[in-house]
């Protein structure tokens, strides 16, 4: 029987650079892989150093088992530096999902920050795949600086493909960059969705959600119609250990993607 705690040996089949410090590493799947909804994560295990929570961020559609990790620490170092047929464990798929029947028929906003882009990236395939079910498709990303950037060449396709307003902000600019130059909110304008019938996907780091959550509820979002994906440290993925504990909430497990009236009391606490 299917054990939680026990990981499967992968192989990485390909590894890409994105950005500085960030890698797209594509393992081996194969018919046994039990798939994905947009927004799990799985638990990666490199031998010997430890394993990490890290988002799918590939398209649900394709079954095939894609992660994008940022070089952060031990663990999420060793993995950046796995080279094509490497073996890892990996344990998964955990937690809860985007919600894309709370969006059919209504205008979506898509806000991700920096990193954020990658747990977003499936739910963008899933919403760019049957455009006809929702209203207006608004993807509004900010980053660090244009070398920050995650996906930019997929962003340029998406932008040719598919009928959305696909924009990027930088927080800091050199001279060659002609975009837009500010914070994520900076993008949210009164006209680009009906705000009495949309919905917003949000996820990137704490401060840039509340100040999302903040503008989206000013323009006349209700919290109701919000969902934020939250990151905290995890061990067990399955609502056992306690350390991504707050009450009776567990990241792990009630999330990582909760409605943001079910968790605005507890979100911004770091440490659960
Ligand atoms: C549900 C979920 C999905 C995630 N998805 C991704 C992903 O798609 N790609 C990716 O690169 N990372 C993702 N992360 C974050 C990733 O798990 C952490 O960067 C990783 O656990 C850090 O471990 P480490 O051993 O590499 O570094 P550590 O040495 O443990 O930490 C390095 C730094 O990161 C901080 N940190 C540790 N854990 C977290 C955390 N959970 N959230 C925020 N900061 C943390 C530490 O405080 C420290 O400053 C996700 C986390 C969660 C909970
Ligand atoms: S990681 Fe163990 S309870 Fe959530």
């Amino acid at each position: 029987m299917f054990d939680p705690m026990v990981p499967r040996v992968a192989r990485v089949k390909s590894r890409r650079r994105e950005i500085p410090n960030t890698w797209t590493l594509e393992l081996e799947s194969d018919a046994s892989d039990p798939g994905f909804a947009p927004g799990q994560f799985n638990m990666l295990y490199v031998m010997g150093v430890g394993e990490i929570p890290i988002s799918m961020s590939g398209d649900p559609a394709a079954k095939r088992l894609v992660h994008t990790v940022r070089a952060a620490g031990a663990v999420s170092e060793a993995l950046a530096k796995l080279k094509r047929g490497d073996p890892l464990g990996v344990r998964g798929p955990f937690g809860t999902e985007w919600p894309l029947a709370a969006a059919a028929g209504k205008d979506v906003v898509v806000l991700a920050g920096g990193l954020g882009l990658a747990p977003l990236r499936p739910l963008l395939y899933r919403l760019f795949a049957e455009p006809g079910r929702y209203g207006r498709l608004n993807l509004l990303y900010g980053s660090r600086s244009p070398a920050d950037i995650l996906y930019d060449r997929q962003l340029d396709r998406w932008r040719e493909q598919h009928r959305a307003a696909i924009e990027t902000t930088v927080d800091h600019a050199a001279a060659e960059w002609n975009g837009h130059v500010g914070v994520v909110t900076s993008l949210l304008t009164p006209g680009l969705f009906d705000a009495g019938n949309s919905v917003a996907f949000l996820c990137g780091p704490e401060v840039m959600m509340r100040f999302s959550v903040a503008s989206l509820m000013n323009l006349g979002m209700s919290a109701q119609d919000i969902y934020v994906s939250m990151e905290r440290n995890m061990k067990c993925a399955i609502g056992h250990c306690g350390h991504c504990q707050f009450g009776h909430t567990f990241v792990c497990r009630d999330g990582p993607v909760f409605r943001y009236d079910r968790i605005q009391d507890i979100f911004g606490i770091r440490e659960m």
